[in-house]
C-alpha cells in the first residue's frame, strides 16, 4: 500500500495549521483548546512558532502548500506582525502554491476588525468570522462579547478587505424557532460572502452548557425531531442561494469551498503547529503518522523552548485500518461521495455489503458504480451509517 499512501496525500494536498489558544473570554459551549490569559509574550510565541515551522520544514522538504489555516482560539487577538513574521518563516521554507489559501479565524468584535487591513498586509486572503447568532439576546445566551451590529459591520469590512469571506452560525439554539432560524439564516444568506458554516449547538461535556444540561438547567433546546427539521430547512434555503452544501455543516458556492477543511476530508497531510494542534504526515516510506502537541500553552511554549519541539513524542504510527477507518468517517462527511470502497477493502477494512444494501433501503446512502454518497438524511445520521457500514 506504500504507493496508494504516498499518492493519497500528493493528490488531497499539502497544508499547515497554526493554532493560537488565547481567548479574551470563554464561551460557554465551547471545548475548543482555548484559554484566557493576562497577557501573552508576542515575542516568545513568534520565535516559537517559527521554530516549530523549521523543524517540520526539515522533513517536509520541497512540499508545495496548498493552505494555511489560523484557527483557535481567536486568532484575530493575535497582533498582525506576529502572523506576518509565521508566513514570512513558511515563506522560506516551502513553496507556496499559486493560488494558496491563506485564512485567519475572526471574532467579530470592533477591535479585532480593526486589524483586518493589517491581516491582509502579511498575507492573510481568507477570513472565516464567529457570528454564531444574528440576534443581541441570544449572542448574550452563547456569551459572546459582540453585537449583531459589530458582527455585521465586520462581515462588510472583511468582505472590502479579503476576496474570500466566510462566517459562522450556531443553530438549534435554546427557545429558537424554526421560523426564527429560517429569518436569520435568510438574512445571513443576503450578506453574499461565498461560503457559510453552519453549525447545529452541540452541547459538549466538559463545558459551562455541559455542566447547565447535566444538573438540567439548560432549557429550550429543539428535540431531535425539531433539529432535524431545521436541518433540512437549512439546505433548501441555502440550495435556493446557490450556496451548495458540500460537507455536512459547510456550504459555499461553485468553487468557493475551503481548500484547507477538503485536504482534511480527502486525507491529505498537514502539519500541526501550535498548543493542541494535530496533524497528520506521509513519509518518504509510505508510512503515516498521527501528531500532536501539548495542550497547555505554557508546556508548548516550554517544550519548544526548552527541549526544541512542541510536539508529543512518539507520534502515532497509523495502521491500513485506521488509515482506511479515517477515510471512511472524512469522505462521507463530503456531499460528493466516496468512491474507494475497493481500496478499503483492500487496506482491510471489513466493508460489509449487506449493510451497504441495507443502508441504501433506508434512503440513507447512494451507491453509483463503484461509489457511495450519503443522502441528506444519511448526513443527518452519520455516525449511526459509519457505525454499520464499519462496525
Ligand atoms: C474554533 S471555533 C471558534 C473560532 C472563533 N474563536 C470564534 O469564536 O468565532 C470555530 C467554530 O466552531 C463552532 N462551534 C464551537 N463550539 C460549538 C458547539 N458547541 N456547537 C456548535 N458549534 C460550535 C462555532 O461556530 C465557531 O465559530
Ligand atoms: S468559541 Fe471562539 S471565542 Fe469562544 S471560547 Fe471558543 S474559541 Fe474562544
Amino acid at each position: 500500500m506504500r504507493d496508494e499512501s504516498l499518492q493519497h496525500w500528493q493528490k488531497s494536498g499539502f497544508g499547515l495549521y497554526i493554532h493560537w489558544p488565547f481567548c479574551q473570554s470563554k464561551c460557554p459551549y465551547c471545548d475548543f483548546n482555548s484559554h484566557v490569559v493576562d497577557s501573552v509574550d508576542q515575542n516568545r510565541w513568534l520565535l516559537a512558532y517559527q521554530n516549530e515551522l523549521r523543524r517540520v520544514g526539515e522533513e517536509t522538504q520541497g512540499r508545495v502548500l496548498k493552505s494555511i489555516f489560523f484557527g483557535g482560539g481567536t486568532p484575530s487577538l493575535m497582533p498582525a506582525n506576529t502572523v506576518a513574521g509565521i508566513l514570512d518563516t513558511a515563506g522560506k521554507i516551502w513553496t507556496f502554491a499559486n493560488d494558496i489559501e491563506i485564512t485567519l479565524e475572526a471574532n467579530p468584535t470592533s477591535v479585532e476588525a480593526k486589524r483586518f487591513q493589517g491581516f491582509r498586509s502579511a498575507g492573510v486572503n481568507r477570513v472565516s468570522i464567529g457570528v454564531q447568532a444574528l440576534n443581541d439576546e441570544d449572542l448574550r445566551r452563547l456569551g459572546r462579547l459582540h453585537s449583531v451590529k459589530e458582527a455585521l459591520a465586520a462581515i462588510d469590512l472583511a468582505q472590502s478587505t479579503f476576496s474570500r469571506v466566510s462566517f459562522d452560525l450556531i443553530y438549534a439554539r435554546q427557545d429558537q424557532s424554526i421560523e426564527a432560524w429560517e429569518t436569520e439564516l435568510n438574512q445571513a444568506l443576503s450578506m453574499g460572502t461565498e461560503h457559510l458554516s453552519l453549525y447545529q449547538l452541540t452541547v459538549e461535556p466538559e463545558t459551562v452548557f455541559g455542566e447547565r444540561y447535566k444538573r438540567g438547567k439548560l432549557r429550550g433546546l429543539p428535540d431531535e425531531d425539531l433539529s432535524a427539521d431545521m436541518y433540512l430547512a437549512t439546505q433548501s434555503l441555502c440550495d435556493s442561494k446557490q450556496m451548495f452544501a458540500y460537507e455536512v455543516s459547510n456550504h459555499a458556492k461553485v468553487g468557493a469551498e475551503s481548500r484547507h477543511n477538503l485536504i482534511y476530508w480527502k486525507c491529505g497531510d498537514y502539519i500541526g503547529v501550535g498548543p493542541g494542534a494535530h496533524g497528520r504526515l506521509t513519509d518518504a516510506s509510505g508510512a503515516r503518522f498521527a501528531t500532536e502537541c501539548p495542550k497547555a500553552p505554557g508546556q508548548w511554549l516550554q517544550s519548544v523552548e526548552n527541549i526544541g519541539h512542541g510536539e508529543n513524542l512518539p507520534r502515532e504510527r497509523l495502521s491500513l485500518i485506521d488509515q482506511a477507518r479515517e477515510k471512511l468517517l472524512m469522505g462521507l462527511r463530503l456531499v460528493a461521495g466516496f468512491d474507494q470502497l475497493e481500496e478499503l477493502k483492500k487496506m482491510g477494512l471489513p466493508l460489509s455489503e449487506q449493510s451497504i444494501i441495507d443502508l441504501e433501503a433506508e434512503g440513507l446512502i447512494n451507491r453509483k458504480d463503484r461509489a457511495i454518497e450519503t443522502t441528506l438524511s444519511g448526513r443527518l445520521l452519520l455516525n449511526a451509517v459509519i457505525g454499520k457500514l464499519a462496525p
